[in-house]
C-alpha cells in the first residue's frame, strides 16, 4: 500500500486504519461450534478447550442479556492464553454490544482519582440502545458543484439532488464536501445522506445512468430513482455507551473530548442525571440498556480501594460483566499486608467465577506457532518449527511467538525467503529470555544500576 500525505482528514484516517500484526491478531473469536464445543484448530485459537468452552458459556449468557453484575477470573501461568481468550469473547460479541479492555495499572493515572478511572471502564462497557427519529434526504444526484477558494483552504458547493417528484439544491459546508469525495459520489448516484450526522451512504447508481460505462465498477449496482419528498424522517436504532453520554453532555468536556479521548473527571451530579434519564427513556420504550463487557487484565495490580469499589460496582442495577485475568498464584493485595490467592481479596473471589488456564502441549505449541507463521507472512521449515516448539517448553510460548518475526529477519540478511534451524537458533542467541536473562544478572551482580536483592522475589511472585 502505498503511502497519501495530505491534510484531508478523511485520508489521514485511511492512513492509521492500516493495520498492524499485534500479538494477538490472529485471534478471530473463541472457536467454538454451535453447541459450544470447541474446535480443535479455529478462528486462530488452539486447545485450552475447557476454559474456551467456559468463556463461550458466559458469553451465551451475555448476548441473551441475561447476565449482569457478574465476574470472572481467568487464572494461570503467563502465557497460557488469558488475554487471547478474552479477546476471543470481545470478537464474538455483536458490534452493539460494548468492550472495553484496560489495564489494571491504567486505573492509576495521575489526571484522574482510581475510583474515577474505574467508574469510567465500568460506564463504557454498559450501553443504551436508543430508538431515534431522524431526518435524511434520500435521492438521485443530480449534480455536484464545488467551488474552492484563492487559498484552497475552504470550499463550498452545491448538491442537486432529486427524485422522480420533485428536485431541490442543498449548500454544502467542508465537511459534506470531504465526505462526498471520500465515498466517490458523482452525479447519477443514488445516495441517502442523514441530516444530523452527515452520514453518506451510497445506495446504488441510477439506472437511467446505466449507459455512463466509465463510472462503472464491476459491482455497482443499480436502483431506481426514489420517488416522493426528498426529505424523509426515518427510525433509527444505534447503541452509545453510558460514557459516551457522560462525556457528550459534560459541559466542560463536550462533544469533542471523545475523540481526544482526554476526558478528565466527570461530575457525579451529571452522572446522576443521566441515569434518571436514561431510566425516563426506557420506561417511554425508547432506550434499552445492554449490558457488555469489561475487560481487566493483570488485575492483581488493583489495589484493596479499587477492589472494595469492585465488589460494590457489580452490586449495582446498571452492570457489565466483568472479566478479570491474573497470572498470581498467592499474592499480597496491593495496599494490604495480607496474602490473597491471585491477589484478589476473599469477598471479591467469592463472586467470582474462576476458570484456570493452563500450559499447553507441545502439539499445541506446533500449531500455535503455524498460526502466527501464516499471520506475520513468514514461511519456515517444519524443521525450524520443530526447534521453536522444543524452545517453548524451556522457555514460554510468547517468547518463542517473538522469535519468529526476529528469525525472520535474519533469515532475509542471508536472502533466503524460507525460515530455517540456524536461523530460529541465532534469533535465540541474540535475544535472552527472562530465565537466561535472570542467570546472566547473576553473573554481572552489583554492576546494574537499582538492585535491590533482599526482596525481590516476593515483589515479583
Ligand atoms: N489457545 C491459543 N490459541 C492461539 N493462540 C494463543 C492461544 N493462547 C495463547 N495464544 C497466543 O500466545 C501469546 C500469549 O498468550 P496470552 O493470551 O498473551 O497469555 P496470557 O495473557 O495468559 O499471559 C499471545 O500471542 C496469544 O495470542
Ligand atoms: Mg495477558
Amino acid at each position: 500500500m502505498s503511502m497519501q500525505i495530505s491534510t484531508g482528514a478523511s485520508e489521514l484516517r485511511d492512513i492509521t486504519k492500516m493495520e498492524r500484526i499485534g500479538a494477538h491478531s490472529h485471534i478471530r473469536g473463541l472457536g467454538l461450534d454451535d453447541r459450544l464445543e470447541p474446535r480443535a484448530n479455529s478462528q486462530g485459537m488452539v486447545g485450552q478447550a475447557k476454559a474456551r468452552k467456559a468463556a463461550g458459556m458466559i458469553l451465551k449468557m451475555v448476548q441473551e442479556g441475561r447476565i449482569a453484575g457478574r465476574a470472572m477470573l481467568f487464572a494461570g501461568p503467563p502465557s497460557t492464553g488469558k488475554t487471547a481468550i478474552a479477546l476471543g469473547m470481545a470478537q464474538s460479541l455483536g458490534s452493539d454490544v460494548p468492550f472495553t479492555m484496560i489495564a489494571a495499572s491504567e486505573v492509576f493515572s495521575l489526571s484522574m482519582s482510581k475510583t474515577e478511572a474505574l467508574t469510567q471502564a465500568f460506564r463504557r462497557s454498559i450501553g443504551i440502545r436508543i430508538k431515534e427519529e431522524t431526518e435524511i434526504i434520500e435521492g438521485e444526484v443530480v449534480d455536484i458543484q464545488i467551488d474552492r477558494s484563492l487559498t484552497g483552504a475552504t470550499k463550498t458547493g452545491k448538491l442537486t439532488m432529486k427524485t422522480t417528484d420533485m428536485e431541490t439544491v442543498y449548500d454544502l459546508g467542508t465537511k459534506m464536501i470531504d465526505a462526498l469525495s471520500k465515498e466517490k459520489i458523482l452525479a447519477g448516484d443514488v445516495v441517502s445522506i442523514d441530516k444530523s450526522s452527515g452520514k453518506i451512504s451510497k445506495i446504488g447508481r441510477s439506472y437511467a445512468r446505466s449507459r455512463d460505462y466509465d463510472a462503472m465498477g464491476a459491482d455497482t449496482k443499480f436502483v431506481q430513482c426514489p420517488e416522493g419528498e426528498i426529505q424523509k424522517r426515518r427510525e433509527v436504532v444505534h447503541t452509545v455507551s453510558l460514557h459516551e453520554i457522560d462525556v457528550i453532555n459534560s459541559r466542560t468536556q463536550g462533544f469533542l473530548a471523545l475523540f481526544a479521548g482526554d476526558t478528565g473527571e466527570i461530575k457525579p451530579e451529571l452522572r446522576k442525571q443521566i441515569d434518571t434519564k436514561v431510566a425516563e427513556w426506557r420506561e417511554e420504550g425508547k432506550a434499552e440498556i445492554v449490558p457488555g463487557v469489561l475487560f481487566i487484565d493483570e488485575v492483581h495490580m488493583l489495589d484493596i480501594e479499587c477492589f472494595s469499589f469492585l465488589n460494590r460496582a457489580l452490586e449495582q442495577e446498571m452492570s457489565p460483566l466483568v472479566i478479570m485475568a491474573s497470572n498470581r498464584g498467592m499474592a499480597r493485595i496491593r495496599g494490604t499486608k495480607f496474602m490473597s490467592p491471585h491477589g484478589l481479596p476473599v469477598d471479591l473471589l467469592d463472586r467470582v467465577l474462576i476458570v484456570s488456564t493452563k500450559a499447553y502441549s507441545d502439539d499445541e505449541v506446533e500449531k500455535i506457532i503455524q498460526i502466527r507463521c501464516l499471520e506475520e507472512d513468514v514461511k519456515m521449515t517444519p524443521e525450524a518449527s520443530e526447534v521453536l516448539v522444543a524452545m517453548a517448553a524451556s522457555t514460554t510460548l510468547r517468547y518463542v511467538l517473538n522469535l519468529i518475526s526476529c528469525a525472520q529477519v535474519v533469515a532475509r540478511k542471508r536472502k533466503a525467503e524460507i525460515v530455517d534451524t540456524p536461523d530460529v537458533r541465532r534469533a535465540y542467541d541474540y535475544f535472552m529470555d527472562e530465565k537466561r536473562s535472570v542467570q546472566w544478572l547473576k553473573t554481572q551482580q552489583g554492576a546494574l544500576v537499582f538492585e535491590e536483592t533482599a526482596d525481590v522475589g516476593s515483589e515479583i511472585m
